[in-house]
């Protein structure tokens, strides 16, 4: 055990001349009692009465150090320092034992209760990929399986990667076929003002800009639309974008490698079809629908009886925007698609609200577990 009371000092070499004087002997026979009362207290509760005995307003020390006052003048200050250096040592001792019982009694209370070791522990919480995300690498590890590379491009896009290289020029009223975020930022001679996205199509043209052609890529990423929101429209939703250019590229591997796709996804034989459509983009343009898969084609509510789920804009890649990205339209063609990768996941997972997707509320995102 480590020794609380140190005998003072300054007893010892500053006060040689005055034998202990009676004042120092009760202070110091209080401070042994003290300091022995506490040493044998067998719990916080009688620690705490000794304390109030000692310290408390009417305690025993308390009660000296008050006389001290009456003291001549010239003692006060030896006097004053030694009974501060008591009172800091019970005090000090009061706190120690006090460690002492409470660290025992935890000890004890630990070492009685009844521990179940047949309870199943609690599940711990771990995260998991978003289901957007999820679907992603699932449309990514088909592509890939069929020799697609996977690319990136900004959020942040310029008018001209934008609109311009996909063949909508200013002021031409295609540009109102997408309601568009424009962020305030200088307006360049060449690449117009910033924008947030409206698809992930600019994409195109860098990709042909830095690899030239031949090009097998799909471009995941997420877009922004000006617009209001309601149950299948969001602000902010995810597209995939696919760019195949080669030497006699035709649509028909277009119907073939979605159709491959899409039934590889859902694990079912999925059909899919053409229907015309129009985008500045592309020429000639076409939308790509496939078999419903929860009628079978039969026709059903979600898909408004027709048997067949709409799915993407595609088409032939304009000669201008082959041109825009640095490749020659008399040697090279392809073809281009661009479709929802979050009504894909909707679709999947017979999700009723695009709002969800993006709500962050975890009671929504903890079912794709
Ligand atoms: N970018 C078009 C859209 O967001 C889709 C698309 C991509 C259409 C490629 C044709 C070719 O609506």
């Amino acid at each position: 055990m480590k020794k609380t009371h140190k005998k003072s000092k300054f007893v010892e070499t500053k006060y040689l001349n005055l034998k202990q004087s009676p004042v120092e002997q009760t202070l110091k026979n209080i401070e042994i009692e003290a300091l022995a009362t506490i040493k044998k207290a067998s719990s916080p509760e009688t620690l705490k009465e000794i304390e109030v005995e000692y310290l408390g307003r009417k305690g025993k020390l308390t009660h000296l150090l008050r006389g001290l006052k009456d003291l001549p003048k010239e003692q006060k200050p030896f006097f004053g320092k030694l009974s501060n250096e008591i009172k800091t040592n019970v005090e000090r001792s009061f706190a120690n034992k006090l460690q002492e019982l409470e660290n025992q009694k935890l000890k004890k209370d630990l070492s009685q209760e009844f521990f179940d070791t047949t309870i199943p522990a609690k599940k711990r919480k771990v995260g998991h990929i978003h289901p957007i995300y999820k679907i992603q690498e699932e449309v990514e590890q088909i592509f890939n399986n069929m020799g697609f590379s996977i690319m990136d491009g900004p959020e942040v896009e310029s008018e001209y990667y934008n609109f311009e290289t996909l063949n909508i020029p200013k002021n031409h009223p295609a540009r109102d076929m997408q309601d568009t975020f424009f962020l305030q930022d200088k307006d360049d001679e060449k690449h117009g003002r910033f924008v947030l996205r409206t698809h992930t199509s600019p994409v195109q043209v860098r990709a042909m800009e830095k690899y030239g052609a031949p090009l097998r890529i799909i471009i995941p990423g997420r877009v922004f639309r000006y617009e209001a929101t309601d149950a299948s429209h969001d602000s902010t939703f995810d597209q995939v974008e696919g760019l195949l250019i080669g030497k006699d590229v035709s649509l028909s591997h277009l119907k073939g490698i979605m159709a491959e796709m899409l039934s590889t996804l859902f694990n079912a034989d999925v059909k899919v079809r053409f229907r015309p459509g129009y985008f500045p983009f592309v020429e000639p343009g076409l939308e790509l629908d496939f078999s419903c898969l929860l009628c079978e084609g039969i026709g059903c509510k979600a898909c408004k009886n027709t048997g067949w789920m709409e799915f993407m804009g595609a088409g032939m890649v304009h000669k201008n925007v082959l041109k825009a990205g640095g490749v020659d339209p008399e040697e090279y063609q392809g073809w281009a698609f661009g479709f929802g990768l979050t009504r894909l996941a909707m679709m999947k997972h017979l999700i009723p609200d695009i709002r969800l997707i993006s709500s962050g509320d975890i009671r929504f995102t903890r079912q794709f577990n």
